[in-house]
């Protein structure tokens, strides 16, 4: 009769319900392929330290690949007993080549097993989703080095402040995602620190090489400390903690051009491939995707702040607790690695309507400008700024721009306006201007565009 794995000391059944309410095959059999490649490191570790012979570990490792095969091929057969990828990987490796199978395991437990697994599986994914990230980054510095001519409000508290360049704006969001890369790269020493040989919690018996098995398996550190090995959860919080912050400057960029696209602004225009019609409003082009990005940032949160709360107040080492550690991290890891397709293909798509945001820029937003002219006619800047604030007053009462105000009235305002004060009003002058780093102007675009690409590059 078939028996669980763990089965020796239980003359009882497990009741139906606990069965499947234990049971984690069906979502953590995505890390199957983790699972065998750990297993046939550790096989080769056995052998070093003579637990099984060379023909021993390759007989088990052939199995192991032909396991392998079998869930590529979508032919693994689950069986009723099977609990989680461990054990089922363990079942069919014995059903394969037999009792042998039963060595595999000697020293080793499920907590130091799973453990490697998620760690090694991580690391795959951290690699796509960093070509995701890549990808989004790409297309919006693209974008922005082609479009540079396009001028616009820059808002502060959504008021029009002071005119931009579009694509100093987009750049600004590209900055954001090129921190993301940074960060995400700098969690890989921490996802890559190797559990295996940790056994159940004290260690390995044995005396495995863990350094072989760290090698092995492509990892840079091994766990000093078993119990640390087996109970430490952190790489998956850290890494849904890097997915929150990511996914909140998506949720900002989204909001941004959700914003841009009414018909109140209509400064950018969603492609049809990204948008959705209204069922009953037939006129109605919604920005859906912009608002599932926004609303996503929501979703990654709460799978990060859920699975923060499970950890708290765990006692050490291993508890079943942490196979609540699987869902929310693979909802996190899919949800961002759709949301960064599809950011890529919005920005990629959508049309931008330059003549519309040049018809944002009314004069009031070069008041700065105004005052910046007299600082340069040697008045101080608090002094300044109240001037212009005048001109900006006497012109609203006028009902009328900034550039509509006469020389004179300008005179009765202060006696250090020039004929030249006319040359403020100029929305293109105002951006190439700031040629400090960091600035709008053609030069300070080039060099953010360079920047990013070099970043790519890494
Ligand atoms: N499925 C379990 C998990 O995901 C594997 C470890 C189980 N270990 C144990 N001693 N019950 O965490």
């Amino acid at each position: 009769t078939k028996q669980k794995l763990w089965g020796g000391r239980f003359t009882g059944k497990t009741d139906p319900l606990m069965h499947e309410f234990n049971q984690s095959l069906r979502y953590d059999k995505r890390m199957y392929a983790a699972d065998i490649i750990g297993s046939i490191a550790y096989s080769k570790a056995l052998t070093k330290v003579g637990i099984l012979t060379k023909e021993e570990e390759t007989k088990i490792v052939e199995g192991l690949e032909k396991v392998r095969r079998e869930w590529e091929a979508g032919t693994f057969s689950i069986q009723p007993d099977d609990e989680d990828i461990h054990t089922a990987n363990e079942r069919r490796l014995s059903e394969l080549i037999g009792p042998l199978g039963g060595k595999l395991h000697t020293g080793r437990s499920r907590n130091d097993q799973v453990a490697t697994d998620m760690r090694l599986w991580l690391l795959g994914e951290v690699k796509d989703i960093t070509e995701g990230l890549k990808g989004l980054i790409r297309v919006m510095v693209e974008r922005a080095d082609k479009e540079k001519d396009i001028l616009l409000p820059g808002y502060t508290h959504l008021q029009r402040g002071q005119p931009i360049r579009w694509s100093h704006l987009l750049l600004s969001h590209a900055f954001s995602f090129s921190a993301d890369l940074q960060r995400l790269r700098q969690l890989i020493p921490r996802i890559s620190v190797l559990p295996l040989g940790s056994g159940a919690l004290a260690g390995n018996p044995f005396v495995v090489d863990r350094d072989f098995l760290a090698k092995e398996l492509g990892f840079e550190s091994v766990a000093e400390n078993s119990l640390y090995g087996v109970g430490d959860r952190d790489f998956v919080v850290e890494f849904m903690m890097w997915a929150s912050l990511s996914m909140t400057h998506m949720s900002r960029m989204a909001e941004d051009l959700i914003i841009y696209s009414t018909a109140e602004f209509g400064f950018v225009t969603l492609s049809d491939a990204y948008s959705t019609g209204s069922s009953m409003m037939p006129q109605k082009k919604n920005p859906d995707s912009l608002e599932l990005l926004r609303g996503k940032s929501g979703r990654v949160f709460g799978n990060m702040a859920g699975f923060l709360m499970t950890l708290k107040g765990l006692p050490s080492t291993y508890n079943k607790d942490l196979q609540e550690d699987k869902e929310p991290l693979f909802d996190v890891i899919d949800t961002v690695s759709a949301c960064f397709k599809i950011a890529e293909g919005v920005i990629a798509t959508m049309e931008v309507h330059g003549d519309k945001m040049r018809q944002a820029l009314t004069m009031d937003v070069l008041a700065t400008d105004l005052a910046d002219y007299l600082v340069r006619k040697g008045i101080p800047f608090r002094e300044t700024h109240h001037i212009s604030g005048r001109a900006v007053a006497l012109a609203e009462s006028r009902k009328c721009q900034l550039n509509d105000l006469t020389f004179q009235d300008y005179k009765t305002l202060s006696d250090k306006f020039e004929e030249d004060v006319h040359k403020v009003f100029d929305f293109e002058a105002s951006v190439e201007r700031r040629q400090a780093i960091g600035g709008p102007s053609r030069p300070m675009l080039e060099r953010q565009i360079a920047v990013l690409r070099k970043e790519l590059q890494k």
